[in-house]
């Protein structure tokens, strides 16, 4: 090959990665965040940000604190100002159609990010990066059933936000999976809204409730800052959390892991806090080259327990912004 040839070629082999950069570097995104009601919540917001540096992408977020009229007014302000892109994490799961009607209007792209909406009008939005929730309730609820064996087991669930999707079904989930076990009875079920004081909180009402807790089995959170909740509840009402009542949640944020090494939690279905990153790369090869994304970017749904060195997942997981 000659000198010019291969200068040629050196330079086609790069220019994908030139391309796909200077997009990028002219991006800007507008993503409307729910708040920062969970250790999930505040890394997913913290990876956005190291996601969008590493892709050179200007990223704008809007802390809605947990209300959907903020993250409506958030998505008109993004949309007058023109961003290239709207991520948006859906507080609750309806009521969403008349403003991503103006962003379409305005030709921006919408990526949903960790839950769904609930809409007749798919073309509302370009892509959703979510976990299969659902199944994330089934996986903790097979968990449960697999470790209870024929013992009659009552449950307690603390549930995620009302009328948020991933509180639907990893709800649906988890009652799924335990309607096979007929030993396994869900006893008591409230909201706990997301957070480590409500899921405190309401846990302090369920062990009042029954029997100062000696009725309980098992407790079902939707996320771990319940379920971190719950453990603190449980120890000063006299009971030992991962013995004396079993417990299972959702997110493998680090202080589950803490309470895996002293024993005081059992499982937990991982969700990754990377959401971001999938939906940049999807946002980048639309604009780049056209490319349609599939409707649905799913997430991995991993289950974790004591034996899976909780040491080191902590420490894996620690410094990404929980
Ligand atoms: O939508 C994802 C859920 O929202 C996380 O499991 C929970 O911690 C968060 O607040």
């Amino acid at each position: 090959m000659t000198l010019r040839k291969s200068l040629v070629a050196a330079l086609a082999a790069l220019t994908p990665f030139v391309a796909t950069s200077a997009i990028a570097a002219s991006v800007t995104v507008g993503f409307s965040q729910i708040g920062s009601e969970s250790g999930w919540r505040a890394a997913e917001t913290s990876v956005s940000k190291s996601e969008a540096q590493k892709r050179n992408i200007t990223l704008k977020i809007a802390d809605a604190q947990q209300k959907q009229e903020n993250q409506i007014k958030a998505i008109r302000s993004f949309v007058a100002q023109g961003v290239d892109a709207i991520f948006l994490a859906p507080v609750v799961a309806t009521g969403w159609d008349a403003v991503l009607n103006e962003a379409k209007d305005a030709k921006i792209p919408v990526i949903l990010l960790d839950r769904d909406i609930e809409t007749a009008n798919k073309s509302l939005y370009l892509t959703a990066v979510t976990s299969d929730s659902v199944h994330e309730g089934v996986v903790a609820g097979e968990w449960l059933a697999k470790n209870v064996g024929s013992k009659p087991c009552n449950v307690v669930e603390l549930q995620g936000t009302v009328g948020a999707s991933v509180a639907t079904n990893r709800k649906k989930g988890f009652d799924e999976a335990i309607a096979k076990h007929s030993n396994i009875k869900m006893i008591r079920s409230q909201t706990g809204d997301f957070t480590r004081a409500k899921g405190k909180e309401v846990t302090e009402s369920f062990l009042k409730a029954e029997n100062g807790g000696k009725n309980i089995c098992a407790l079902y959170a939707h996320n771990d800052d319940m379920a971190v909740g719950a453990i603190q509840a449980i120890k000063e009402a006299g009971l030992k959390p991962g013995k004396d009542i079993l417990v299972v949640s959702i997110d493998a944020v680090p202080d589950i892991f803490k309470a895996f090494m002293v024993g005081e939690a059992n499982a937990t279905v991982e969700l990754t806090p990377n959401m971001a990153g999938p939906a940049f790369d999807a946002l980048i090869a639309f604009k780049e080259k056209g490319t349609v994304p599939p409707k649905w970017i799913q997430t991995d749904s991993k289950l974790y327990t004591p034996t899976d060195d909780p040491q080191k997942i902590y420490d894996s997981k620690k410094g990404l912004g929980y």
